[in-house]
């Protein structure tokens, strides 16, 4: 990994996924998450402060780059939730079938190189009617935009930690045979990073 993965990115993913607008969407979405929690991709642990800690039971975090962590676990004892925080990537858990009662996915879909397969152990791991809750940036609607995330892509995604801007976020959900209830809408910001796609889905 070089110098620039290892200590300036940590950072500015911290930056980027604390904008104003970014915290409102998890505002809206964390605080559903109830029982056994796996979030995927905790990153730095943005997510923390807005869990509703009366009825999350357990929470366990996933997520490769081990240089997030001590941010992670920063935050976890600021927000007073505990988390067991492995250095996992999402595509393989080595978790039992149907052993969390909510999946937690942000910001991370874009990231992940396998997304499906990602999606795929994410369905396993969840029980019967269990829910993931997710908000990803993704495919814009309109040509002009999806031809600037095209553009910006090489650039872009050495910058950012391999992220994709152009991920078409229902399909991979339906891919990996959930069925979501999906929200879209461009939030403030540059268009070809800022069209979102949040919402619950459950296994089909
Ligand atoms: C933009 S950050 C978002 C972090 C966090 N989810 C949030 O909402 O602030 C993307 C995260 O995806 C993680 N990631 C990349 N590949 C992954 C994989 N294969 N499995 C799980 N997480 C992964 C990155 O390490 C990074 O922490």
């Amino acid at each position: 990994m070089n110098w620039y993965d290892r200590h300036l990115l940590p950072y500015l993913i911290d930056f980027a996924c604390g904008l104003p607008m970014v915290q409102q969407q998890r505002r809206q979405l964390v605080p559903k998450a109830h029982g056994r929690v796996l979030e995927i991709g905790m990153g730095t642990g943005r997510n923390l402060p807005f869990y509703d800690r009366s009825r999350v039971t357990r929470l366990v975090g996933v997520d490769p780059a081990m240089q997030m962590h001590h941010l992670a676990q920063k935050r976890s004892q600021k927000a007073g939730i505990d988390v067991e925080l492995m250095g996992l990537s999402a595509e393989q858990l080595p978790t039992a079938d149907a052993s969390f009662d909510t999946v937690v996915c942000t910001y991370t879909l874009c990231s992940i190189p396998d997304a499906v397969q990602a999606l795929r152990e994410m369905r396993r791991v969840l029980v019967p009617g269990g829910q993931l809750l997710f908000c990803e940036h993704g495919r814009a609607p309109d040509l002009g935009v999806r031809r600037w995330q095209e553009r910006l892509q090489p650039l872009w995604g050495p910058l950012a930690g391999g992220c994709q801007l152009g991920r078409d976020i229902p399909d991979l959900l339906a891919e990996a045979g959930f069925s979501a209830n999906t929200q879209s809408a461009y939030l403030a910001g540059p268009r070809p990073m800022t069209f979102h796609y949040w919402g619950e889905a459950q296994a089909d």
